[in-house]
């Protein structure tokens, strides 16, 4: 038996890195599905002084934390830094500057340690956070959602990534951001909609938007656009707007489409499984709504708990198994890459 097989018997555990945006992640995880720990730094409360995320002041903050949460979560997966098999981490997409100091950070460990780096795709990480969970079966379909992605994404096989369908502007949360920011909530708005909607009887009557009929794109700037039209015009009568019939109006529309899509595309594919991921799939009116759809339909779906939802390192750990165990390493001069394509970047 050679090496190489071997290591194919052995558990293997991953330290994985995050920074791609506003959160400084590092999390260790065994065989691409056990969370031995999974430590997140939300920089949430810095970024809210300015509405928004400030990448430079993201930088800045990931700089700071980046050394004590790799070492908290080793410590808290209770391995010595030598019983790792490898370094995970996030190469893009996302904030070039923010992506930069994780790659730095998980070079370093990597050559130290003298083990391999597995450069992992964000969006890659979001879909095999559902692996945290259940095993993952083929072909499946996974409804991407998150602050800078709407995606459709077919995998007939493991590791293997097929865009059937992607948003043409806005991305879902970065709509939902913004028409709570038109409505007065703090940054990042979305789970502040998500409540008021739930709480509202009335809701405000918004376009659907679905494109083409044969289209699984998808688009959101033009909704967004409607909402805040009927802010404004509201507050010109000098009457105060129906916030939470907007937000119910808004939610409705935007979790018709996203739903209707999926299913669709489940069907079109043939797909025996569908993922929900991404940020905005904390949504509780979408997790609703497509859990009691897809019982309907008779469609196996999967979403992971709030915390894998949201930017973390596990789901980091769960996609770079795959290369892990297609021995897809990277070099020691990986650069990271804000526009990876995930395609691209499915297992050989
Ligand atoms: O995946 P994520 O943590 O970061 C990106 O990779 O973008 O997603 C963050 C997005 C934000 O736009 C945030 O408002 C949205 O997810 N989000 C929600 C909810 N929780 C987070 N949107 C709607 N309803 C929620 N409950
Ligand atoms: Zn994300």
């Amino acid at each position: 038996m050679d090496i190489q097989d071997t290591r194919k018997n052995e558990d293997c555990y991953i330290l994985a890195v995050e920074t791609s945006c506003d959160e400084t992640s590092a999390a260790v995880v065994k065989n691409g599905k056990e969370v031995l720990s999974n430590i997140i730094s939300s920089q949430i409360d810095t970024h809210r002084a300015f509405g928004g995320v400030v990448p430079e002041v993201a930088s800045r903050k990931h700089v700071e934390s980046i050394t004590l949460i790799m070492e908290e979560a080793l410590k808290q997966s209770g391995l010595s830094a030598r019983q790792l098999s490898a370094v995970a981490v996030t190469q893009g997409p996302g904030l070039v500057g923010a992506l930069l100091v994780g790659v730095m950070a998980a070079k370093s460990l990597a050559f130290a340690l003298d083990k391999p780096l597995i450069a992992t795709h964000h969006i890659a990480g979001h879909i095999y956070a559902n692996r945290l969970v259940e095993e993952i079966r083929y072909p499946c379909i996974a409804l991407v959602v998150s602050g800078g992605h709407t995606e459709l994404v077919l995998m007939e096989r493991e590791g293997h990534f097929r865009l059937i369908g992607r948003t043409r502007d806005d991305a879902v949360g970065e709509a939902y951001d913004k028409v709570a920011r038109a409505i007065g909530y703090p940054y990042p708005g979305g789970p502040y909609v998500d409540k008021a909607a739930a709480e509202s009887m009335d809701a405000a009557e918004l376009p659907r938007v679905w494109l083409e009929p044969e289209s699984y794109d998808f688009s959101f700037s033009g909704l967004k656009s409607a909402v805040l039209n009927l802010v404004n015009q509201s507050k010109m009568k000098g009457e105060t707007p129906d916030y939470g019939a907007i937000a119910r109006g808004f939610q409705e529309s935007v979790i018709e489409v996203l739903v209707e899509k999926a299913i669709r595309a489940v069907r079109g594919a043939g797909a025996v499984q569908l993922l929900l991921c991404g940020g905005v799939a904390a949504n509780r009116g979408l997790r609703t709504a497509l859990a009691g759809r897809c019982e309907r339909e008779g469609v196996d779906l999967v979403i992971p708990p709030n915390v894998y939802c949201t930017d973390n390192a596990a789901m980091i750990g769960a996609a770079a198994y795959l290369k892990w165990t297609s021995r897809e390493f990277a070099s020691l001069s990986l650069k990271a890459d804000p526009g990876l394509s995930l395609e691209a970047w499915s297992v050989s």
